[in-house]
């Protein structure tokens, strides 16, 4: 059995979708699990750069089945401008891709209630993708699911109840104009009509594949410090994307989970709001910025930079249960003299002896660094780990050994050749 979630162990971005690239040849079906449209998922195929945000990036094998499970919040528009631009590159969802009929569908109200929210006092630097008055309308029991698009009755009706309510607080609370009903029903019967094709009973479709002996790859969006459990919340997405939403959002048993597989960057970058002990502001953070090219690839906004973080790496490990980790963009750091890699925290000279997960405190942490020497030579065309100068290799088996996983995969540059596994 090969059922394998891949997660990202710090705040998003660690380069998950090259990864599952390389690794969703070995794979029959690549599933995405939580999240939305939030995510900007980068893959490079030769020159072409794919930026995937719904679909699972595993779509750029042809040989790979794609299933969107209930636990991710679907944005129509989003979804039909990422299966055109595919398909505009010779990529074929049709036959492919499997939509699970309970997905939360994103309303065009979810939208402007996040931008709306992003310009009062509890903005928290969101995407602006709607994602979490989706989530809120999903747990207040309000949601319209992909399901519901089956039944013009059912839909008309339950866009009608939600279009009243979120008028009323546009209007009453925010000062807003009014959304119009019919244009929004027009649009979601249209919606429907292009999709329909891929609506699935996921669960079913999965557990049979399951019992097929099938290989799945559970691609988590966001990462572990995002989780709105885990996470520095209330500086969070609204999902789980730790591995525990691998089974809630897709309807595959924790029994059947083989493993966990964590994305880690060889340094940390956050984007939006929210503690980062180990960031580097000024020169230092803006080479590191523009070294990684670390702006967002759905927001284009500059990502907060700042050394590896072993403390939190660790904390990620322990949560998602993760064994074995690629470690992405090491050859970002070739520029450094020397690195930096946090190994604990402190508060008031007290060393702490587990994560604080709780902002409060992290706020107020001292980030207790070892400092390494850099290798200062470029190692993006190495292909194989024993070619890797000495310092870099004890780069990564510093954090491997502070972190408590393996590596297995090392890359050293956004292709898929530049790959090193070992
Ligand atoms: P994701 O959200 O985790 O899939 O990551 P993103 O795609 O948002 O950001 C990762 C960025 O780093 C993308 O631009 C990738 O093309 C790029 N990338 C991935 N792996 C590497 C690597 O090993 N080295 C370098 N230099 N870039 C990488
Ligand atoms: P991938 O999958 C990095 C961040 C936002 C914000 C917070 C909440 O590409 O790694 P949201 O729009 O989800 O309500 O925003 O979460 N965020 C991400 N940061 N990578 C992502 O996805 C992210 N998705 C959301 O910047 O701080
Ligand atoms: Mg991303």
């Amino acid at each position: 059995m090969n059922i394998t979630v891949l997660v990202g162990s710090q705040w998003g971005d660690e380069g998950k979708g090259k990864i599952v690239d390389i690794l969703s040849e070995r794979y029959n079906i690549v599933v995405r699990y939580q999240g939305g449209a939030n995510a900007g998922h980068t893959v490079l195929i030769g020159e072409k750069q794919f930026i995937l945000h719904l679909i699972p990036s595993g779509i750029l094998r042809e040989n790979v089945q794609c299933v969107i499970g209930n636990g991710v919040v679907i944005d129509p528009k989003a979804l039909l401008d990422e299966i055109k631009f595919l398909e505009e590159n010779g990529i074929s969802s049709e036959g492919r891709l499997f939509i699970s009929q309970n997905a939360h569908l994103i309303m065009p109200y979810h939208k402007l209630l996040d931008s709306i929210n992003e310009s009062s006092a509890t903005k928290i630097g969101t995407t602006g993708r709607g994602i979490g008055p989706c989530y809120i309308d999903k747990y207040a029991r309000k949601g319209i699911k992909i399901v519901d698009l089956l039944d013009r009755r059912v839909l008309e009706e339950k866009i009608k109840i939600n279009i009243e309510e979120k008028n009323n607080i546009l209007k009453k609370v925010y000062n807003q104009k009014e959304l119009d009903v019919n244009e929004i029903i027009k649009e979601y019967i249209e919606f429907d009509k292009l999709i329909d094709k891929y609506i699935t009973d996921v669960p079913t479709f999965l557990n049979k594949a399951i019992d097929n002996e099938k290989a799945i790859l559970l691609e988590g969006a966001q990462g572990t410090m995002l989780d709105v459990d885990f996470g520095t919340y209330p500086f969070v997405t609204s999902s789980n994307p730790t591995a525990g939403g691998a089974c809630t959002g897709t309807g595959i048993p924790p029994t059947k989970i083989s493993s966990v597989f964590g994305i880690v960057k060889a340094y940390t970058t956050r984007v939006g709001l929210g503690p980062f002990p180990t960031e580097l502001t000024g020169e230092e953070g803006d080479k590191l910025r523009k070294v990684g090219n670390e702006f967002g690839a759905t927001t284009g906004r500059p990502r907060r930079c700042g050394w590896f973080d072993a403390f939190l790496v660790n904390y990620s490990r322990m949560i998602n249960g993760i064994e074995r980790a690629a470690i992405t963009k090491l050859d970002v750091l070739s520029y450094l003299d020397e690195i930096k890699v946090c190994i604990g925290y402190e508060i008031n000279g007290k060393r702490l002896k587990s994560y604080p997960n709780n902002v409060n405190l992290l706020e107020r942490v001292t980030p207790i660094y070892e400092t390494l020497p850099g290798w200062k030579v470029d190692i993006s065309n190495i292909k194989y780990y024993d070619d890797l100068p000495s310092e870099t290799k004890d780069y990564l088996s510093f954090i491997s050994q502070q972190a408590g996983f393996e590596i297995s995969i090392i890359s050293v540059g956004a292709r898929r050749d530049q790959t090193i596994e070992l």
